[in-house]
């Protein structure tokens, strides 16, 4: 870099050298080019666009880039109009957020939907305006601001695989307008979508089979993997990844810090593959990245890949787009292993599969969660569940059983959700607490919210909670009285903020409290910073989850008994760790475990966080974070 040469000119040179070796790959050398002279200036425009508070924002994210990897950064998801009415209502709750120690909010869809069925806002009409019942483009940066101030990111969704039917592109389209028809992939027989389908798996069998739609106005099939109305975009051609580019940025511009590439793993389609996870999808990530970053450096994508395990690390990156891809992914895989491990009692599977993964680059995390606003999928590998002498398809017919409340014994009250009578495939969906026994009312169920959270928390990454978990809230029983949603049982686990029991202080389980603790510990363990990489021990005790961090402050080694008996976490663990010493604490209770023969007892379901105090000066004791008294 020349000395006179601003960040901005210095981050397009090398971007643009990036852009260039990554879209050749995708679209060959002339049309690689061409591309990148149009999304240079693109992001050139952008940058000149940027207000100046969002320019000193990408200065500071420049000067400290791991601050979403920090142990006092935590997540929370909700729905706009479920949270808080309205965007400005939303920026009225900023301060419940920031007591309750977040850091970064992602909200669900609110760009302008087609008329409902929507999708829960996942079929966009346009891209460019909000709801209109949530408010204006000017309440959107409003808010940002707002958020801004209290220290909260807004994270938004970029729904980028499909547009509603009723969007400007589908709609020329559907008026005969070819540039835009080559928006969408289209064929005039079933030739070709019947190819596809021999290998397509089918997202939602129920209510929308098949992966096409024949459209009378196309006269022709258009792909919708999705819901018949939400029309799959064609990214092989160029001219739809400079479309996203230019919403990415003009969104960026409204001071939208991170976006949520909703359904990633579908973009590129292959004949003969599921046409999920293939190469094509980490180039075209990275194209976008590359164009964000030059041009509002703040910016960061978060891969919705909900895929199964083996496929997942390619989304932080793997190869040469380790850290170039998106440096936010979930842990989906995680996520069913909680409840794999809460509703077997058992951590072996668990281990080993997560021992399967290769750790992510460390300018990047996971987003570690137990619950979001979609169903529970199975993705549990036949050969991780063999290495452990599971039969793979029994243990996640059991996994359905157990979760929509039909397997004797069961405390969960969950809901059967896509059921493929071809696949033996059966999602379930149901709020945390009601999965994990509330709603039966079952006496292990607050152990069980707050292990998941424990597991959530301590993992490594950025933990996001979903809204009503931090009170424990179980299934809306009134989730079908809108046509638009009777359907769909994921809006059982999608309800509205009870206001009034928060604000009456009301925590008759404890909930609330023990959640606000696990918070404040987790802001005191340098060890929780996700650039710290997550070792899987072995289990000595099967029922005991052993995760291990190693720092310079000594190790932190997270003990979750995911079972409904005494366990034991074994001496040579502590052993092993250094951690037999005088200074031994478990961060969780702020005190010394009793050591019986040096091995450590924990009760059902509970958890233990052991350090050296005398080697993690910088704990805090808990209740010293920020906002939480
Ligand atoms: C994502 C969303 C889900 C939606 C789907 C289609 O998976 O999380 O709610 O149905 O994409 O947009």
């Amino acid at each position: 870099m020349t000395r006179s040469e601003t960040g901005f000119e210095s981050r397009l040179r090398e971007g643009r050298r990036d852009l260039l070796a990554t879209l050749e790959k995708v679209y060959g050398p002339g049309p690689g080019t061409d591309v990148v002279e149009r999304l240079v200036a693109l992001a050139r425009a952008a940058h000149a666009a940027r207000p100046d508070d969002l320019r000193e924002l990408d200065e500071r994210r420049i000067r400290e880039p791991d601050w979403f990897q920090r142990p006092e950064m935590i997540g929370y998801a909700a729905y706009a109009e479920r949270f808080g009415g309205t965007l400005a209502g939303v920026g009225e709750r900023a301060s419940y957020l920031r007591d309750l120690g977040i850091g970064y909010l992602h909200l669900m869809p609110l760009l302008t939907p087609r008329p409902a069925p929507n999708d829960g806002g996942y079929a966009v009409m346009d891209y460019r305006s909000v709801r209109a019942d949530l408010g204006t483009t000017d309440d959107l940066r409003a808010l940002t601001t707002t958020l801004r101030e209290h220290g909260i990111s807004l994270c938004l969704d970029l729904v980028l695989n499909h547009v509603a039917r009723e969007h400007a592109w589908a709609v020329a389209a559907r008026a005969g307008d070819e540039e835009k028809r080559a928006y969408f992939h289209v064929h005039a027989d079933r030739e070709v979508p019947d190819a596809f389908e021999a290998t397509l798996p089918e997202v939602f069998p129920d209510f929308a089979p098949g992966n096409f739609t024949w459209d009378d106005e196309l006269a022709g099939w258009v792909w919708t993997t999705f819901n018949d109305y939400q029309w799959d975009v064609d990214w092989s051609n160029p001219a739809v990844l400079c479309e996203y580019a230019d919403i990415i940025l003009a969104l960026a511009n409204l001071g939208v810090e991170v976006f949520r590439l909703d359904a990633i793993a579908f973009l590129w389609k292959r004949l003969g593959t599921s046409c999920q996870n293939e190469p094509e999808v980490h180039e075209l990530t990275r194209a976008l990245r590359t164009v964000a970053r030059i041009a509002a450096p703040a910016v960061l994508f978060k891969a919705e890949a909900i895929v199964g395990p083996a496929d997942l690390p390619a989304y932080l990156g793997v190869g040469h787009h380790a850290g170039r891809v998106s440096d936010l992914a979930y842990h989906n895989s995680l996520m069913v292993q909680i409840w794999s491990m809460l509703a077997s009692g058992d951590a072996r599977l668990a281990a080993y599969a997560l021992q399967q993964l290769p750790p992510p680059p460390a300018t990047t995390a996971w987003v570690t969660y137990a619950r979001c606003h979609d169903d529970i999928g199975w993705a549990i590998a036949d050969d991780d569940a063999r290495a452990v002498g599971l039969d793979p398809a029994a243990h996640r017919r059991f996994l359905s059983d157990w979760y929509s409340g039909t397997h004797p014994g069961t405390w969960a009250r969950g809901l059967v959700f896509q059921e493929n009578a071809a696949t033996g495939d059966r999602r379930i969906s149901g709020s945390l607490a009601s999965l994990a026994g509330a709603e039966a009312g079952d006496p292990g169920a607050v152990a069980r919210i707050l292990l998941a959270h424990v597991l959530v928390l301590g993992f490594g990454g950025l933990p996001v909670l979903w809204m009503g978990d931090e009170i424990g809230l179980v299934d809306d029983p009134e989730w079908a009285a809108d046509p638009a949603h009777a359907a769909d049982n994921r809006w059982a686990h999608r309800p509205r903020m009870p206001w009034d029991v928060v604000h009456s202080g009301q925590d008759p389980d404890g909930v609330a409290a023990g959640l606000r603790h696990l918070l404040a510990v987790r802001r005191g363990l340098p060890h929780l910073h996700a650039a710290t990489p997550t070792e899987v021990w072995d289990p000595r005790d099967p029922r005991v989850l052993l995760v291990v961090r190693r720092h310079p402050a000594g190790p932190l080694l997270a003990a979750h008994n995911v079972s409904s008996e005494e366990a034991w976490v074994a001496a040579d663990v502590l052993h092993w760790l250094g951690l037999h010493t005088a200074g031994l604490r478990d961060a969780l209770s702020g005190c010394a475990p009793v050591l019986h023969d040096g091995a450590v007892a924990l009760a059902p379901y509970a958890a233990a966080w052991l350090h050296d105090s005398d080697r993690t000066p910088e704990a805090q004791p808990p209740g010293s974070g920020r906002g939480v008294d």
